[in-house]
């Protein structure tokens, strides 16, 4: 038997920006995971369960493009396994689906991982990303790569689409609320939006990812330096900058302003936006307050987080 998890993430300042070659800054989030066990089996065939979207089934009874079907045929693929040996697999996650937490990158890692090693051929982050990358591409249409590089390697990331990855420093922690709306809103089809914004006008849309592409350099430096005291306002200008791309919401307005109005420094969407999460910079002292009145004024549930 072998068993992975993978974290959740968040996107901390540079979504959508980051699928036009900007920088963006992404963290796991480990309150949050995926989990997948391998067993051998004693009947015929690989079994997929997940019990929690009433999944089971046959791999061979999956379309090419399902995603957890995807995922296990390219690890016997990238490792030349032929035939596929019995196996039943279960995947259980507790990251909400659709919502800015990565949910789809680190099933799929955690898939990876554990079938990998179940075949003692354990693949090292950097294989698993680049697979794992395939797959986002079944989930998202054009991602960036940065939700499989965060999840893969499970540690902050300072990302650039096409270039290696660069890890960065936390000078000093800072907390975080993650807040999430309720609201389930695919990334694919935020992106697909934004694409088609872009292509009705790109050098208008090329200016606001330049300017995020700044806020991202910027909150890097911040963050190193451990001068988090600059990471609020940032924040604030990259959610406004997110809304001219209509990527946000009514409630992820609504819930950024209270978290403001509760005492956050600044406040954000992450990730594809719509719906989703939100993310809060808070003082360690009134996380749990701040949490709280997100709760009151609608969220469905919040993670304190440290970032570190
Ligand atoms: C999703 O977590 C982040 C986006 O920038 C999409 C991507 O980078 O692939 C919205």
């Amino acid at each position: 038997m072998a068993t992975a998890s993978a974290p959740g993430k968040i996107i901390l300042f540079g979504e959508h920006a980051v699928v036009y070659g900007r920088p963006a800054l992404a963290v796991p989030v480990t309150q949050v995971h995926a989990d997948v066990e391998v067993a051998d089996s004693p009947r015929a065939g690989i079994w997929i369960h997940a019990p929690d979207i009433a999944l089971h089934a046959e791999l061979a009874s999956l379309p090419p493009d399902h995603a957890l079907g995807a995922a296990v045929r390219s690890v016997f693929a990238a490792l030349g396994v032929s035939p596929f040996p019995p196996l039943e697999i279960r995947i259980t996650s507790t990251i909400p689906v659709a919502s800015g937490l990565g949910s789809g990158a680190a099933v799929t890692v955690a898939i990876l991982r554990a079938l990998s090693s179940m075949i003692h051929s354990p693949l090292s982050n950097g294989e698993i990303n680049s697979l794992a990358y395939e797959i986002e591409k079944l989930h998202h249409g054009t991602p960036s790569g940065i939700d499989n590089t965060v999840v893969a390697y499970a540690r902050p990331v300072y990302f650039v689409r096409g270039q290696p990855i660069e890890p960065f420093k936390v000078g000093a922690p800072f907390t975080l609320v993650i807040a999430d709306t309720g609201i389930s809103a695919p990334t694919k089809e935020s992106v697909g939006d934004v694409r088609k914004l872009w292509e009705a006008d790109k050098p208008k849309w090329e200016k606001v990812f330049d300017q995020i592409g700044e806020i991202s350099e910027a909150a890097r430096t911040a963050i190193e330096r451990g001068k988090t005291d600059e990471l609020g306002p940032l924040m604030d200008s990259n959610h406004a900058l997110l809304q001219t791309l209509t990527v946000s919401s009514p409630e992820l307005d609504h819930l950024t302003e209270i978290a403001r109005k509760s005492g956050a420094d600044g406040a954000k969407l992450s990730g594809g936006g719509r719906g989703g999460n939100l993310i809060a910079l808070v003082e360690k002292y009134n996380a749990a307050h701040i949490a709280e009145s997100l709760l009151s004024a609608g969220a469905k549930r919040t993670i304190i987080t440290e970032i570190a």
